[in-house]
């Protein structure tokens, strides 16, 4: 195989940007032209182009802490969710997958995938693409890999891009066997506009997997997942990462993403299948719909 060295960040060119009407969101289409065009950031309603700035400097601020930060206000459970996730997709299965990783951050699944295909399937010619809209979260996942057998491998690379409009000659249509995106989607601007790339990048036939928080049907355990994140959460923000506001719009963003429904139908909507509105089939609750799978296959 030959060498393929990318130690640093790849930037998306500023220029071949695709802006175009059909990228806007559905919400966005229905407010008319004088109305302000407004998105949810938490709990708060910011005008839509001021978002994507606010998410990128609640990332700015967590990169460095994100890792741990996840640990401590999750206990470690994000790691078997990450895993779980990871495993249902099977990656390596079927022989050398060509994945993009969007909203990817520090390369946690990324590594998953890496080591699932190679330690399952003994796969090394699987490649993962992580893109990422910050920096500094990207800094740390070229670190991390670092540590790991596939440093300066062709096998990971890091891209900093948006998920809503990924760059086509980085990206370029039906490339992908599989597109994953964990814990990502709830912070950009327009959903409908990632689901959409995701189809565009991915190859008929090709994978949408999301891991998300979502919603809890339980009323119970819904109660005190609801304190713990709204009072450890923002706490530990506080003492671990010196950063409250950040984690206190963590927690807030996910109480604003839609129903495991209403998502599974956004995915349709773009042009994937998906199986039907249950548990277990259009998506997959874990730890009773605190987080939550769900998958589409491009047609
Ligand atoms: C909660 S972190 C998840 C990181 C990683 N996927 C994980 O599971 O650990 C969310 C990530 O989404 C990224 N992000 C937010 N908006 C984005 C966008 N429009 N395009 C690409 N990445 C975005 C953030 O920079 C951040 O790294």
């Amino acid at each position: 195989m030959q060498a393929f060295v990318r130690p640093h960040l790849c930037r998306t060119p500023a220029t071949p940007r695709r802006v175009t009407s059909g990228l806007r969101s559905l919400s966005t289409q229905r407010q008319s032209t004088s109305e302000p065009r407004t998105a949810s950031f938490g709990f708060q309603t910011v005008p839509e182009e001021a978002k994507e700035g606010m998410v990128r400097d609640v990332f700015d601020s967590v990169a460095a802490k994100y890792d741990l930060m996840n640990d401590a206000s999750s206990l470690g459970v994000h790691r078997l969710w990450k895993d779980e996730f990871v495993a249902s997709l099977r990656p390596g299965r079927r022989g050398p997958q060509k994945c993009i990783d969007v909203a990817g951050g520090t390369g946690d699944i990324a590594l998953r995938i890496l080591d699932f295909a190679r330690e399952k399937y003994a796969c090394r010619d699987t490649t993962v693409d992580v893109v990422d809209i910050n920096s500094q979260m990207l800094k740390e996942g070229v670190k991390r890999f670092k540590k790991t057998m596939y440093h300066n491998t062709p096998q990971i690379s890091f891209t900093e891009g948006n998920a809503q409009q990924l760059s086509p000659e980085q990206f370029p249509d039906n490339a992908y066997d599989l597109y994953t995106i964990a814990f990502g989607i709830r912070n950009c601007t327009s959903i409908p506009s990632v689901l959409r790339e995701a189809h565009r990048v991915l190859r008929p036939g090709g994978t949408f997997a999301c891991l998300e928080f979502s919603r809890v049907d339980n009323p119970i355990l819904s109660t005190l997942y609801d304190q713990y994140s709204f009072t450890v959460i923002p706490l530990l923000g506080t003492i671990l990462a010196g950063d409250r506001g950040s984690y206190q719009y963590l927690v807030e963003s996910i109480r604003k993403f839609p129903p495991q429904a209403d998502f599974a139908q956004m995915i349709r909507d773009a042009g994937f299948k998906t199986g039907k509105d249950v548990d277990g089939a259009a998506w997959v609750n874990l730890w009773g719909g605190i987080a939550c799978v769900h998958t589409g296959v491009k047609v």
